[in-house]
């Protein structure tokens, strides 16, 4: 099966947020099922290149027409194990400072940037003479090209076995355009209609892709049914899903089990797996105690978080509960994102700058660090389509400190009896529930008989992408038989 996938995002190239690690990792684990080709598809951003990989020029240009203007593309491509993996070049559109915003805001002109990316998609795997059985297009980024295939290209024959399958990691970026972009994209006023393109007067990408493609997917279960039956969790687009149920599946994300483990993991003091935790997140603590400044106690609770600061994270109800609990714990937080959260966390940071440690930015391995470092790891989300940093949490053996929504529903687990949970859950993002949740913690964090069974159970969980794998090549499977029809 020729698998194409188009992201705007994907690590080791280029990496925001989870979407990144599960694009990344999606397009390994398919290349390695048998009779599987895969290519993916990125756009050069300006940090592109750099480290390991130097993608070399795939020669020759293309011409994508965006609204009366015509926009060259070209192509760069790195092989990467078994995925060839092409960034569609345009230095206009890409070559800046951030993938999709600046401090200052979102750019203006991203619907041009990706409606280009997501028609370049198209005619770039016509460039490569790649004939896909199915694109798998991820968030709202690439949601336009499951309906340029049934609008525009729907008379290519190149692309007349293809299935789109879009997977939404998170319905609250839709890409919300005004209508001008109809025009832009190329689509005609006969689409401007509820059915099709319009959305409250505008145009909607990821709406786009939830009429257009052949089935969906997000990266939950439980968030497969919050988008349809909660109005808070559709975000407008609740209707829209409902009307898709029979071709919605929730897929659980799986983290990539080699990059995240602290067996091997070279960011650490020293790799430790179940048997020797005490003692490598003991060194880890200690080390990171000590590089950021705050006070060298091995007894101290730990809480971590490693997370975007955005309104989503619910960080906001951490920042109201930390300083209570000073006495009893550290905080290090790495975040980046909302300039009125990151000031915040770093007044509390400069308060008491032995108990709250603050850094912005994006810092892998200081990431990693925090992980493995961390008793605690807290994300009290007010919605989390997966989450994919409480896995990795769990295997490094911090225990997550989560609300129950979403994929954290779906992977924490704490009924109160230590043997059967691997991390403490609440209900809403709510100051006085994390209090509790908390205070409970301090106390329990003594009986270390039963802290270190908890430990035990995240780190046992499986959180790879096995069984997920297998889901989605069953979806692939399905949506490319429908097309031969
Ligand atoms: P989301 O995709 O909503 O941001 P996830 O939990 O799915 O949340 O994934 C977050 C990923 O991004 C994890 O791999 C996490 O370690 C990483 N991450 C988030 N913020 C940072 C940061 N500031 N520096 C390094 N890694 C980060
Ligand atoms: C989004 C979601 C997050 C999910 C990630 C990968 O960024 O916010 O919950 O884990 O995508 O699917």
């Amino acid at each position: 099966m020729k698998i194409l996938i188009a992201a705007s995002e994907a690590f080791p190239f280029c990496k925001t947020g989870g979407l990144a690690d599960v694009t990344g990792a999606l397009a390994q684990v398919f290349s390695r099922t048998d009779d599987a080709e895969v290519v993916l598809f990125l756009p050069r951003y300006r940090n592109v290149g750099g480290g390991a990989f130097s993608p070399k020029a795939a020669g020759g240009s293309f011409l994508i027409p965006v609204g009366n203007r015509v926009e060259t593309a070209t192509m760069s491509r790195v092989q990467w194990g078994k995925v060839a993996v092409y960034f569609i070049e345009n230095p206009k559109f890409f070559d800046r400072p951030g993938m999709y915003r600046t401090a200052a805001g979102d750019y203006e002109d991203n619907d041009e940037r990706f409606i280009f990316f997501s028609r370049a998609v198209l005619e770039g795997a016509k460039f490569i003479g790649f004939k896909p059985d199915v694109i798998h297009c991820h968030d709202w980024q690439t949601g336009l090209v499951p309906a340029y295939l049934r609008t525009l290209y729907r008379i290519d024959s190149f692309f007349a076995k293809t299935a789109s399958v879009f997977t939404i990691h998170n319905i609250a970026y839709q890409g919300m355009f005004p209508k001008e972009a109809l025009l832009k994209a190329g689509f005609s006023w006969l689409d401007f209609t509820p059915e099709r393109l319009e959305f409250y007067g505008g145009i909607n990408f990821m709406k786009s892709a939830l009429i257009f493609a052949d089935l969906v997917t997000t990266v939950s279960p439980t968030y497969a049914s919050e988008i349809q039956y909660r109005p808070e969790f559709g975000h407008g687009l609740e209707g829209v899903m409902k009307h898709r149920t029979s071709d919605l599946f929730g897929i659980l994300n799986g983290i990539d089990e080699e990059i995240w483990d602290p067996s091997t993991d070279t960011f650490l003091e020293r790799g430790y797996e179940l048997k020797s935790f005490q003692r490598g997140k003991a060194a880890a603590k200690k080390g990171l105690q000590k590089d950021l400044g705050l006070e060298e106690n091995k007894d101290i609770i730990l809480a971590g978080v490693v997370s975007r600061l955005d309104r989503q994270k619910g960080l906001d109800v951490l920042l109201k509960a930390a300083p209570d609990f000073l006495d009893k714990m550290q905080f290090v937080v790495l975040g980046a994102g909302d300039p009125g959260l990151a000031d915040a966390f770093g007044a509390l940071a400069a308060a008491d700058p032995k108990r709250v440690a603050f850094r912005t930015g994006f810092d892998e391995a200081l990431a990693h660090r925090i992980y493995g470092a961390s008793d605690i790891f807290v994300m009290p989300s007010r919605f989390e389509p997966c989450g994919l940093s409480q896995m990795i949490a769990m295997r490094y053996g911090a225990l997550p400190v989560v609300t129950r929504t979403g994929g954290l529903k779906d992977t924490v687990f704490y009924n109160g009896e230590p043997k059967d949970s691997n991390g403490f859950a609440m209900d809403n993002a709510d100051e006085g529930q994390l209090r509790s949740v908390l205070g409970h913690i301090v106390s329990l964090y003594g009986w270390r008989e039963n802290w270190n069974l908890m430990v035990k159970n995240a780190m046992r969980g499986d959180y790879s992408w096995g069984k997920s794998a297998e889901a989605y090549i069953k979806l692939f499977n399905i949506a490319a038989q429908r097309r031969q029809l």
